[in-house]
């Protein structure tokens, strides 16, 4: 009996002292623009507060009671790895928030010169302020970005936001009058033609109002970039790291950006690979995923919960099952919208896809390996060289001749399984 009633008061003393360590954690590091949250401050809440103030302690508050109820996500991917499909399957969520990459915003600001560089320096500033970023943005602080939008939004107004037909909240009520509340599928273009300017209070508005928040990105390298968020206990933030075998995501650059491919074309026209051709284009593709992936497959202690591996072309295949699978791995349940949009979308024809160069529409699974009739033997074998160790971690299997390359019926994915870190 006395046994049990010491437990009793032991116990309750260990939830004290738990619940003292949490309260001193939320305190002690204050969240992004609020540096000293007094709450006395916050109340005196006058037009002589300066704004940016006044928003760092409305955040503070909002951080204290509702960060832990919020999930968010962040898909880390890179260009032409059919990140916009993967951001699709969570912006048809009716209670997630999705911003597609804006950390187009940062580069464009900080390093307009260099699209893909390599330079420590630029490299070090441009992870420092998207992580910054990232971090207000799961705050819903839209504000925040407004300083690297250029031109500069006046009245905290912009038409000049980086795909905002491509996030459902900002192109619907309240954000947007244009649309009945029920009106499903509003195409991109369409949302930026009939929506007035984006109002940023409003867009932070509906921001706060959902449940959860996913972001798209397609300008970290790597998992280790984002450790310092992954470790913050009031982001609670998943990571979907998006992979695609690297001959597709070469063949799909080769047609999107053609200014900047324009030599690989040269290569595929001539058979010949030009001396000055930029190999980076390639070599960094296959150097950022091999270390995240490594990183992510050895299981750290950190990212226990909080990553998950997922490659394009096993979405492609089957992408009600594997869509599922991400929403169990992010505590969600996949809505009736995603289920439908899913079935609208992935069986679209090949000259849907044409249109829609960065769309979404298209026969996925057809789509993920049709590569290979697009890149000659040479370049693949060359790609192969390059990027061997990463081929082969991914499940990629090589080709040794033109006619296995273009014999699709002889799928080059092997079946690998990659099951969420939990
Ligand atoms: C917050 O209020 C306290 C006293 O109420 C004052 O000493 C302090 O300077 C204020 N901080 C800011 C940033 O205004
Ligand atoms: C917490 O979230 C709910 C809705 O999810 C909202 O009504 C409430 O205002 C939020 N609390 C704070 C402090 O922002
Ligand atoms: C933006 O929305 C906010 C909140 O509804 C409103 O107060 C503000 O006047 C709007 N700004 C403009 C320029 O319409
Ligand atoms: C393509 O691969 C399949 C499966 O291995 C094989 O049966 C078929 O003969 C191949 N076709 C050609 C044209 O090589």
């Amino acid at each position: 009996m006395q046994c049990s009633w010491k437990a009793v008061i032991l116990l309750a003393l260990a939830s004290i002292a738990i619940q003292y360590t949490a309260i001193r954690t939320f305190t002690s590091k204050p969240f992004q623009l609020c540096p000293v949250p007094v709450p006395q401050n916050c109340s005196l809440g006058t037009q002589d507060t300066d704004a940016s103030f006044e928003r760092g302690c409305d955040e503070y508050a909002y951080f204290t009671f509702n960060a832990s109820r919020k999930t968010h996500i962040l898909v880390l991917a890179t260009t032409r790895s059919g990140s916009s499909f993967v951001g699709q399957l969570l912006n048809q969520h009716s209670d997630i928030f999705y911003l597609f990459e804006p950390l187009y915003h940062v580069q464009t600001a900080l390093i307009p010169r260099l699209s893909h560089s390599r330079n420590a320096a630029d490299r070090r500033v441009m992870l420092g302020a998207s992580r910054d970023l990232l971090r207000s943005l799961y705050g819903c602080d839209l504000h925040f970005l407004e300083s690297y939008i250029k031109p500069p939004p006046t009245d905290h107004t912009t038409d000049k936001l980086f795909r905002r037909g491509a996030s459902r909240a900002l192109c619907s009520q309240p954000v947007c009058d244009a649309f009945g509340p029920r009106e499903a599928n509003v195409e991109e273009g369409d949302c930026v033609k009939k929506c007035a300017t984006l109002n940023m209070t409003l867009a932070a508005e509906s921001c706060r109002d959902m449940r959860h928040i996913a972001i798209k990105i397609v300008r970290v390298p790597e998992i280790g970039d984002l450790r310092a968020l992954v470790e913050d206990p009031r982001l609670n933030l998943k990571v979907i790291q998006l992979v695609r075998d690297p001959r597709g995501i070469l063949a799909s650059r080769i047609e999107t950006f053609r200014d900047s491919y324009r030599l690989w074309r040269i290569w595929r026209a001539t058979g010949r690979k030009p001396y000055n051709l930029d190999l980076t284009q390639l070599t960094v593709v296959c150097e950022d995923f091999l270390s995240s992936v490594s990183t992510g497959l050895s299981h750290p202690y950190w990212l226990k919960g909080k990553y998950m591996l997922v490659r394009y072309e096993d979405l492609a295949r089957n992408p009600l099952q594997k869509t599922k699978d991400i929403y169990d791995y992010l505590g969600l349940s996949m809505d009736k919208n995603v289920v439908d949009w899913i079935q609208a979308n992935t069986r679209g024809s090949n000259e849907l896809s044409a249109k829609h160069k960065y769309g979404t529409v298209r026969d996925s699974a057809a789509n993920a390996e049709s590569w290979r009739l697009k890149l000659s033997f040479d370049m693949v074998d060359y790609t192969q060289t390059v990027c061997q160790r990463v081929l082969h971690t991914l499940g990629y299997k090589s080709v040794k001749s033109a006619e296995e390359l273009k014999n699709i019926s002889l799928s080059l994915v092997a079946d690998k399984v990659f099951v969420p870190f939990l």
